[in-house]
């Protein structure tokens, strides 16, 4: 199988923790889609300069979005990939603020009609006691307003705190490779 005919996954990161929990479930997941036959590539968005939305008010009569930073760049992988996954600590029962800041940017290719292109999406949260399901419930948000049609989510969450405590966890790390199994599914040709 050559690249190009591969299916291209991308995960947005939104754990400043680099070897916390949600990376931990980030990488078994990207690992067993790897090993399914996809291209897959991680943006951290913790380590991008993103600065957050100023709600232009012409921002739909714009070219392109009036701050020129890391988040151009960014949206036009998420835009463009097969599959995509978005992970995020949960922060005050919700997304990161990193991840916040990545999606309210969405706002450009929003007010242009440009949609993502994702046969699916799969969604991973991180808690160490509750808001799971809200935090979730975003994530799906963000991918419903940012789509012309249902996109197919799957997910995995879980409860881990202490930075190891994922990866240390295989009830966790088995979901997260049946979380890449499921994708799979609507990435990989059966053969
Ligand atoms: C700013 C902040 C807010 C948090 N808010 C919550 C919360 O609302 N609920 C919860 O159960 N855990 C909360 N936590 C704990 C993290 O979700 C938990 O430690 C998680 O494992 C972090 O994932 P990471 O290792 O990928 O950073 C919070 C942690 C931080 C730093």
């Amino acid at each position: 199988m050559n690249d190009e005919s591969q299916a291209r996954v991308v995960a947005v990161v939104a754990s400043p923790r680099r070897d916390g929990n949600t990376t931990a479930l980030v990488g078994a997941a990207l690992e067993r889609l790897t090993a399914l036959g996809c291209r897959c590539e991680t943006i951290d968005v913790c380590g991008l300069r993103i600065a957050p939305c100023a709600a232009h008010d012409d921002c739909a009569e714009r070219s392109e979005c009036a701050y020129a930073d890391d988040a151009a760049e960014a949206i036009e992988a998420v835009y463009a990939a097969d599959g995509l996954l978005l992970a995020s600590p949960v922060y005050y029962e919700n997304v990161s603020a990193q991840m916040k800041l990545f999606m309210d940017r969405c706002y450009f290719p929003y007010t242009h009609g440009r949609w993502l292109a994702a046969k699916v999406v799969g969604l991973i949260a991180v808690a160490a006691e509750t808001g799971l399901d809200d935090t979730l419930a975003a994530l799906r948000r963000y991918v419903a307003l940012s789509s012309d049609r249902d996109v197919p989510t799957r997910s995995v969450s879980g409860l881990a705190d202490e930075r190891g405590a994922a990866a240390a966890d295989p009830e966790l790390r088995a979901a997260a490779r049946h979380l890449a199994d499921e994708m799979a599914r609507y990435l990989v040709p059966v053969v």
